[in-house]
């Protein structure tokens, strides 16, 4: 077996038997390049790939274009503006967080509750959230791939909100009593 780098080239011989010989043909197949993530669970992310068509690469493209999006809009820009100034980082965690959410591979170790409770987020603030994802997700994944991820961003912004509303209806400093 050859390995060059992203294409495995597998030979396989047949052996058909002529009168006096053997007859060896030999056939060359590609196949597809793994790019299976570092996963915890490799057999449930190989699954979750090959029913997605959603893989390492794909992901880091939906997570630049949207938070380029997400940058240049006039709701969500200052939001994230005021609180992130080194975007690499950013962008690097969020990578793993969409591959821990989408591919199961455990690469996210991060708590998202506490990052939002303290932003002056309300609904329409997620629902702009969704439709820039949404028009990402389509535009970088298949369709398969982004119905998947609306699912679930889709889930998560629901309990975000949910975590952000209680936050703001019980602010962290003791209540007065009397
Ligand atoms: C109202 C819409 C949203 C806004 C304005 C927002 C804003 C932010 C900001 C500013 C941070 C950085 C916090 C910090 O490092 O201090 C952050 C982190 C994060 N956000 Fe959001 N977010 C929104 C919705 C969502 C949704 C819907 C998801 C998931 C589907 C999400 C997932 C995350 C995650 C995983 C982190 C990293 C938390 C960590 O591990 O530090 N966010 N968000």
């Amino acid at each position: 077996m050859l390995v060059v780098p992203h294409f495995e080239l597998v030979f396989t011989i047949p052996i058909s038997r002529s009168k006096s010989k053997c007859k060896m043909e030999t056939q060359m197949e590609m196949v597809a390049p793994p790019l299976n993530p570092t996963s915890a669970r490799p057999a449930v992310t190989a699954a979750l790939m090959a029913e997605t068509g959603l893989d390492e690469a794909v992901l880091r493209r939906l997570v630049h274009r949207f938070y380029a999006k997400v940058r240049d809009d006039r709701w969500l820009g200052p939001i994230f503006a005021a609180r992130i100034v080194d975007w690499p980082p950013h962008l690097e965690r969020m990578v793993t967080f969409w591959s821990s959410v989408a591919l199961m591979t455990g690469q996210y170790h991060g708590r998202p509750v506490p990052a939002h409770t303290s932003l002056p987020i309300e609904v329409a603030h997620f629902d702009r959230w969704l439709a820039l994802f949404r028009a990402t997700a389509e535009e970088t994944c298949t369709p398969a791939g982004a119905a998947h991820l609306m699912e679930r961003a889709e889930r998560i912004a629901h309990s975000l909100h949910i975590a952000v509303v209680s936050a703001q209806g019980c602010p962290a400093a003791p209540p007065k009593l009397f």
